[in-house]
């Protein structure tokens, strides 16, 4: 698929994954191919530590839904990747997603895509929360595309928030303009 999205939030349908999924339509209704991943309902154990991926250049963890789901990153052109604020910053299962993905960062597997990033909180640490993801895109070296931090505290009030739903759009145009340049 071109472009991927990645809701880390446990609420399958909570307003992550709603504002992800909206940059995702956006795409799909230009014609590109998009899918989306919800960790809710996933097992993603967290990172050990053990540094064995440096020779295996994979993790080692096994058992669990996360090499499914960096196999999709890998196969993206672009990741839109959305995180629910928790304590002003990302929430534990992306976290986890994304510590494991260093096994991928000693031979730049993930460099040269592209990303989005995505965050929403009911009041406070959306921008940390970017600040977070900008992190893990920098390090892996996507081209950052933008980002877009909504509002929202009960599923589906992200809707309410008109800034982030245009935002939301602007940023779907963006991935549009790059994956099809109009001649
Ligand atoms: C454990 C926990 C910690 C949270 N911490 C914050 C926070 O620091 N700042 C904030 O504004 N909202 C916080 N919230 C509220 C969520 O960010 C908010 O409900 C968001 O819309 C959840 O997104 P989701 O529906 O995609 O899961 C927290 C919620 C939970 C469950």
């Amino acid at each position: 698929m071109t472009v991927l999205g990645i809701s880390g939030s446990t609420r399958k349908d909570g307003n992550t994954a709603q504002l992800v999924r909206l940059i995702l339509d956006r795409c799909e209704m230009a014609g590109l191919k998009t899918e989306f991943v919800s960790l809710a309902g996933k097992k993603i154990n967290p990172c050990l530590g053990c540094e064995k991926c440096k020779e295996k250049a994979w993790c080692v963890v096994q058992n669990d839904d996360w090499d499914e789901i960096m196999k999709k990153v890998l196969d993206s052109e672009v990741l839109v990747i959305g995180s629910p604020t928790y304590y002003y910053d990302v929430c534990g299962h992306l976290k986890n997603f994304i510590d494991r993905s260093y096994s991928l960062y000693h031979n730049r597997r993930l460099a040269g895509r592209k990303a989005v990033a995505v965050a929403v909180c009911a009041n406070k640490g959306g921008a940390r929360t970017i600040e977070t993801l900008e992190g893990f895109l920098s390090s892996h070296e996507f081209s950052y595309l933008g980002g877009v931090r909504g509002k929202g505290y009960l599923e589906g009030d992200i809707l309410k928030d008109t800034r982030a739903l245009k935002r939301a759009d602007e940023l779907g145009d963006k991935i549009v303009k790059l994956l099809k340049p109009v001649d």
